[in-house]
């Protein structure tokens, strides 16, 4: 039997309205509007194209959106100066700066020069931190979305056997710890596999979840999945043109293969892809009511 898609566009637009709901209840409430300001360097067309989407989104909900757009040849000093006025303004809960950033800027110092607390991408290293510790704030926002799809989709993690392929600081770590953690939506046993693990297929094989962020199309094919497993494929490649001239996508998992073995999988396009910016929002959400004090940690739905 053939597996049931899990659709990332419908669970997305089920937590946007969950969102608009809360949102429209912190301005009821308290008088506040959950803001993101996203900051871009450069013309960079695909990360125009994302923080285009991001603010789009943000305004969509209710939210506000504030946008800094600097040249490419903006100095490191003058992109920390913008960020520390962002740290201070009360109307900012959340700030972005997309990347790539050019070669002259350290993406690391200015990550860093973010207030962990408004940090919605969650890649400060306290967020990270926290993540670790289980004190988790702000998810990085694909994990995050990931972990929406397993729970959203019925899908048990506590006690699961979980294998994720790939292990970059925005994707496999920071799934791989939300995902062991002693929690309600955690309690998984965890694998990470990665370019120099031997046997790839002997842990994919065992995984009743299987999560691929490889970085490559058909990394992982049906004869490597476990009959019944849910497949995660968290991957983006660009392989040629549709008949109507866009962009054609494939995920890192071969689909037509792994559609007949798994129990339940996700597309790509129309998977994770659309879950990403939701967690986003939510996470600015969250960083509004944290600076109200109305979010603490271990307080985390
Ligand atoms: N560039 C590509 N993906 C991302 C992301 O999730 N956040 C930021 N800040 N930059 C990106």
């Amino acid at each position: 039997m053939a597996a049931e898609i899990i659709n990332g566009n419908e669970i997305a637009e089920e937590i946007r309205r969950n969102l608009r709901e809360e949102i429209d209840q912190l301005k009821t409430h308290y008088g506040i509007v959950p803001g993101l300001c996203t900051v871009l360097v450069g013309d960079n067309p695909a990360s125009v194209s994302y923080v285009t989407a991001k603010n789009r989104a943000c305004e969509e909900l209710g939210m506000r959106s504030f946008h800094r757009h600097l040249p490419a040849e903006t100095s490191e000093e003058h992109l920390l100066g913008l960020i520390a006025e962002l740290n201070q303004s009360g109307e900012v809960h959340g700030i972005l700066v997309q990347l790539p950033l050019p070669p002259h800027i350290s993406e690391k110092r200015v990550l860093e020069a973010i207030d962990p607390n408004k940090d919605v991408d969650g890649f400060h290293p306290v967020n990270m931190g926290r993540l670790l510790i289980g004190e988790e704030i702000f998810p990085p926002c694909t994990p995050a979305g990931i972990r929406e799809l397993l729970l959203r989709s019925g899908t048990r993690i506590d006690g699961a056997d979980v294998v994720v392929v790939g292990r970059s600081n925005i994707v496999g770590k920071p799934i791989a710890l939300m995902l062991v953690q002693k929690r309600s939506d955690g309690n998984a046993t965890v694998t990470i596999c990665h370019t120099k693990t031997r046997d790839l297929a002997a842990h994919t094989q065992r995984a009743d979840i299987l999560i691929v962020a490889a970085g490559h199309p058909r990394a992982v094919t049906g004869s490597m999945i476990k009959p019944g497993a849910t497949v995660v494929d968290v991957g983006v490649n660009r392989v040629g043109t549709t008949e109507s001239g866009k962009a054609k996508l494939v995920g890192d998992v071969d689909f037509e293969s792994a559609r007949q073995i798994a129990g339940k999988i996700t597309p790509v396009p129309g998977g994770v892809g659309p879950m990403t910016i939701t967690m986003l929002l939510a996470n600015t959400v969250k960083a509004a009511k944290l600076s109200l004090g109305l979010w603490t940690p271990g307080c985390n739905k």
